[in-house]
């Protein structure tokens, strides 16, 4: 199904909405969003179960009927059928966001909604047109797809719960309404560059690869924000402020899961797209950069031991960083970022605790891809 509007189409769907609101009376509201926030406590538990409650408040949250719906009457002739099925699906998408989301992510999509004052890591904000998860680039929106993982699958360390049983009708009508937030949304999505994921290479875990990765790391300046040991020890900032005003810390690589999922593959997108508000993208040929002059003054860093056993390491690199962007052919440059980056994602995954890295690179096991990390109310801001 193609709902792609023309920016007027989308423009007065959107004015709409508060009128599916005014179907439910304003106590029924206040009910609503108790249930939501029923439903965050209970389906923080990752078990993606269906609260009972909000059954009897929430008329019926499957099924659009037009009959339902008293604007519908407005949808003049001429409207094509196209016109009604997105308009059904965001009104459907709005009971569905009504009961399951609005708890966090606010009446307005704003991100304030009644149980995100007790969050230390605030829910999306989707007026913001901002998002951490994707698989294009740094400048982008997110594709339809990722929206769709993220709600299936959660965000681990933070309240956000998996919504692994919610059926993909569901899914598809509260994406397109969390996409409504955001006015530009129709306009910008042409612009949205999906960055590749190549497969991994089979010897991802091969101590040289571990050890090289080490060096990209560094050179990277990763240790900048999660510290030389990957656990924030000696980087320069402890805090960010994110996009939305809010305290973020960097991720420690050897505990929790991932938010943006544990494989080879998710760490490779993470780090390749960025998560758009605080940790950067590292993207096209910024990884090639590696070399034996950027380990110059590594000195002001890592203590001398460490320097001089890591420095054998840089006979693998080329030793001049001006080569590889002057000399170096685009293929042979692209290469080499290929090969750093899958060391730095063998290095990442070699500092995890010894469970979850066998489940990193073994494949899936339910428990780590779902971001059902143990309890995801938080004590700390680590997000
Ligand atoms: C218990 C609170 C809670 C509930 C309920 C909740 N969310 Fe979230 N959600 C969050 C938090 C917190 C974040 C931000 C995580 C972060 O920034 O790392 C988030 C992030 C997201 C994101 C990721 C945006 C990005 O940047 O890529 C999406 C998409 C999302 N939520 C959709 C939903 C949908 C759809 C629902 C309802 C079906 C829902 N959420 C219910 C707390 C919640
Ligand atoms: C400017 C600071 C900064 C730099 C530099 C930085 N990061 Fe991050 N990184 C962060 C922050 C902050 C987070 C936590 C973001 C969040 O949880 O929303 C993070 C999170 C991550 C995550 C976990 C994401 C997830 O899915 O939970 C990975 C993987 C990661 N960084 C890899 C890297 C790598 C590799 C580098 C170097 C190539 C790097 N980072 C450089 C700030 C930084």
């Amino acid at each position: 199904m193609n709902w792609s509007r023309s920016k007027s189409t989308h423009r007065r769907i959107v004015p709409s909405l508060p009128v599916a609101g005014q179907l439910v009376p304003r106590p029924l509201v206040a009910g609503l969003l108790s249930a939501g926030l029923l439903s965050a406590g209970l389906l923080a538990t990752g078990c993606g179960v269906q609260p009972a409650e909000s059954e009897s408040v929430v008329a019926e949250a499957s099924g659009p009927d037009p009959l339902q719906y008293p604007r519908w009457e407005t949808v003049g002739p001429g409207e094509n059928l196209d016109y009604n099925q997105r308009l059904s699906l965001v009104q459907r998408g709005h009971e569905v966001y009504s009961k399951y989301c609005i708890g966090c992510h606010g009446e307005y999509g704003d991100g304030h909604g009644p149980a995100s004052q007790r969050l230390l890591t605030r829910p999306r904000d989707f007026t913001s047109g901002i998002y951490k998860f994707r698989s294009t680039d740094a400048g982008s929106l997110p594709l339809e797809e990722d929206l769709d993982r993220t709600i299936k699958r959660g965000l681990a360390r933070v309240s956000m719960p998996a919504f692994r049983l919610m059926p993909e009708g569901e899914r598809l009508a509260v994406i397109e309404y969390i996409k409504s937030f955001y006015a530009d949304w129709e306009e910008e999505k042409g612009r949205r560059r999906i960055v590749p994921v190549p497969h991994p290479p089979e010897d991802l875990m091969q101590p040289a690869r571990v050890d090289r990765g080490r060096m990209v790391y560094l050179q990277m300046g990763c240790w900048k924000c999660h510290g030389v040991d990957g656990r924030g020890e000696g980087a320069t900032q402890t805090e960010y402020i994110d996009a939305w005003g809010d305290p973020q810390a960097a991720f420690d690589f050897t505990r929790g899961s991932l938010k943006g999922g544990n494989s080879p593959q998710d760490i490779y997108r993470t780090f390749h797209t960025g998560l758009r508000s605080i940790m950067p993208s590292f993207g096209g040929e910024t990884l090639a950069a590696v070399s034996g002059d950027g380990f110059i003054g590594a000195e002001d860093y890592l203590s001398t031991a460490e320097v001089a056993e890591l420095t054998p390491l840089l006979a693998e690199f080329p030793a001049e960083a001006a080569t590889i962007f002057n000399d170096m052919s685009e293929g042979e440059r692209s290469q080499l970022a290929e090969r750093n980056s899958w060391d730095l994602v063998a290095y990442i995954l070699s500092l995890r605790d010894r469970s979850t890295t066998a489940e990193a690179v073994l494949g899936p096991v339910a428990a780590v891809q779902t971001g059902a990390d143990g309890p995801n109310e938080e004590h700390r801001i680590d997000g």
